[in-house]
């Protein structure tokens, strides 16, 4: 299927495979449409047919509230062509050079470990190495799931043969209740990634500050890996705010407590508990994390000076969350354009 692009910078041509996603066909040719979540939940991906017959995938999409159907639009992540298509997109639209290029792979479920009572850790094992910058993420669809979900790697190299991802369990979520219902070590899974922009470059010369709920702490933790590994600590400060309901549903604290040992005083970790109210535990996970009461982005705005203009910020969690902590992080002068971040539903 022919599938042609049009936006403010031009016409781009793309081939669509049968039954692809029209998002997903263009960032495989290294096009760069607007997109978020790539699963139907932000809006971003936003076009208008203006030609051609499509379908669409799933109807049920929450985005679909932000679009006006009558006149032909479509979100290109739950949108495949049945023909020839003309599609418009309110954005410049180029060919990216730079960076790794999202493809088609799998990978086998290894390493799965419950962190909490609603968290899980897992690996997945790809068919082939992948690329990809710290802080990204991959849509993942398991056999007999309808339906795609997007999880960040937290691990990062140059090139990985496994990655590393985190999974939250939630009421109605398809794959993530697949997860969590039966031992599901040695499944096939099929991966497309890397996908996301928010993401961290160590030739950036500017101190961090990544605000996290849940699970979206992979991908920060993703970042503060990349960073100290990279040396950027050297030259550079670092702080986390990552929040959670009680202390019982916090993870990855060991992993943070290593890396901000290895700092030497340039990185520090907060964990915000929003439910209860908490001393630091005498426990060797605990040894380098201050712990806060108060919901992760009101923490961060009690905690940070008033001009953070110098910064670049991270922010990673659930909708509500990411808006307020761009809500603080501009109230406290961090350019607009050094705030990241990717909205999962
Ligand atoms: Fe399509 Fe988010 S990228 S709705």
């Amino acid at each position: 299927m022919e599938i042609v692009i049009e936006s403010r910078a031009g016409l781009c041509p793309l081939i669509c495979k049968p039954g692809e996603k029209i998002l997903f066909a263009g960032l495989r040719a290294g096009l760069t449409l607007p997109y978020d979540c790539a699963t139907g939940t932000c809006g971003q991906c936003k076009a208008r047919v203006r030609s051609g017959e499509v379908e669409t995938i799933w109807p049920e999409a929450p985005a679909f509230a932000k679009l006006q159907p009558d006149k032909g639009d479509v979100l290109m992540c739950q949108t495949r062509a049945v023909s020839d298509c003309v599609v418009r997109v309110q954005a410049n639209v180029k060919i990216c050079e730079t960076g790794p290029r999202p493809r088609y792979g799998s990978g086998r479920l290894r390493g799965l470990e419950r962190l909490t009572s609603d968290v899980m850790h897992f690996e997945l094992v790809l068919n082939e190495p992948m690329r990809f910058h710290a802080g990204q993420f991959v849509v993942l669809t398991a056999p007999g799931i309808d339906g795609a979900r997007a999880y960040s790697m937290l691990n990062h190299a140059p090139e990985v043969g496994t990655l590393e991802l985190v999974i939250k369990k939630k009421v109605g979520g398809g794959l993530s209740e697949w997860f969590f219902e039966a031992d599901r070590a040695d499944t096939e899974l099929e991966v497309f990634g890397p996908l996301g922009r928010a993401t961290f470059r160590p030739d950036e010369d500017r101190d961090l500050l990544c605000i996290a709920g849940g699970s979206g702490i992979a991908g920060i933790l993703s970042i503060i890996e990349h960073a100290s590994s990279s040396g950027h600590f050297q030259a550079h400060k670092g702080r986390v705010f990552f929040g959670v309901r009680t202390l019982s549903d916090a993870f990855y604290l060991d992993r943070f407590s290593r890396l901000v040992a290895k700092s030497e005083g340039a990185l520090d970790v907060v964990l915000a508990v929003s439910h209860e109210e908490v001393a630091t535990p005498q426990h060797p996970q605990f040894s380098a994390i201050q712990i806060a009461h108060g919901f992760v982005h009101d923490v961060a705005n009690q905690r940070l000076e008033t001009d953070c203009s110098s910064l670049t910020s991270f922010v990673a969690g659930p909708p509500p969350m990411v808006d307020g902590a761009i809500r603080v992080l501009i109230g406290h002068g961090v350019p607009p354009t050094q705030i990241r971040y990717d909205k999962f539903g």
